[in-house]
């Protein structure tokens, strides 16, 4: 009897609304191709989708960052891998460059609800078995995944913003970080980069969530370069405190460098207006025209998600 010969299927990718962009960069990395998907909001605001493809024993990328609107686009998420799952496909793996909820990762009082659990258990139901994402707020939120049995590599956009400011060649300056939380990620960056570190500690008001105040700081800044290293920058409440009392204290050159680049409320103008030199995030999340402004820089963390894809399809 003649031996039956096994088709390999490649993988393919299905894009989200919010990571148009990015998802056709790394279809392009990895040489593979864009599937066909309809995505429609009804007047209601109802999302509609519709796979047009034939997904069966395919291994299928999804690749959508719930960054804001966080709810729609969760939801836009769930609903193309549950629409993916109706085809049968052989692997469901949500690529989510910005995981939304990822801060509300513990319970801090009665009632809370821990949201990114919840976040975890519905794309568990809606199909997804394995998700790759990067810089969660905390690097312990992947034991939710794991709690629903879902495979999960978190990336670490450490490497490409070490590598770009080194290429800087700042002299006299120090690493920054902008609360307790962000004391063991910037000192990795302090190290990496061979420079003192300065710790600020902050102070966020319940009723102006915005708004940060900074208790106290160890470590020396006047007549310093300083870079700030955080996860996110959000409304740049944060950044604002910290460059606050940078500038009482004469420090001279700031730079701030994050993964992710929320940019939600006033973020945009307040940067705009602040004395900060540069602002360096990466494309995690798609930035809009009108929010691009000289001073940004944009570095590509695609180039880290199409090796690990590369590396689980071997
Ligand atoms: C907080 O724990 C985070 O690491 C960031 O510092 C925070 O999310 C930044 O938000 P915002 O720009 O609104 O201050």
């Amino acid at each position: 009897m003649a031996k039956k010969t096994a088709i390999i299927k490649p993988p393919i990718i299905l894009a989200g609304r919010e990571s148009k962009t990015f998802a056709r960069k790394l279809a392009g990395e990895l040489g593979v191709q864009l599937g066909k998907v309809e995505i429609a909001t009804f007047s209601d605001l109802e999302t509609h989708v519709i796979v047009k493809e034939d997904l069966k024993d395919r291994d299928v990328y999804i690749v959508q960052a719930t960054a804001s609107p966080a709810n729609e686009n969760i939801m836009e998420l769930l609903l193309l891998a549950a629409a993916a799952h109706t085809h049968r496909p052989k692997r469901i793996t949500a690529v989510v460059p910005f995981f939304g909820y990822r801060r509300q990762e513990k319970v801090t009082t009665e009632g809370e609800v821990l949201s990114f659990q919840l976040i975890a258990k519905l794309m568990k139901s809606a199909g997804i078995n394995r998700i790759l994402t990067i810089d969660l707020h905390k690097h312990r939120s992947t034991k939710y995944f794991k709690e629903f049995n879902i495979v999960s590599k978190e990336l670490r956009a450490f490497p490409i913003l070490v590598e770009y400011l080194k290429k800087k060649k700042l002299d006299n300056f120090v690493v920054l970080a902008p609360d307790k939380g962000g004391i063991p990620e910037s000192e990795k960056y302090a190290r990496a980069l061979g420079v003192p570190i300065v710790k600020f500690y902050k102070h966020r008001s319940i009723r102006k969530r915005d708004e940060v105040r900074i208790d106290r700081y160890e470590g020396e800044v006047k007549g310093k370069n300083i870079i700030i290293i955080d996860d996110e920058i959000n409304t740049a409440g944060t950044l604002m405190g910290v460059v606050d009392v940078l500038k009482k204290e004469k420090a001279r050159n700031i730079y701030f460098a994050c993964t992710h680049g929320v940019l939600s409320g006033a973020a945009v103008q307040r940067l705009a207006k602040s004395p900060i030199r540069q602002v360096i995030i990466t494309d995690t999340i798609y930035l809009a025209p009108e929010k691009r402004l000289k001073k940004m820089k944009v570095l590509s963390v695609v180039p880290l998600f199409a090796q690990q894809i590369a590396k689980w399809s071997k």
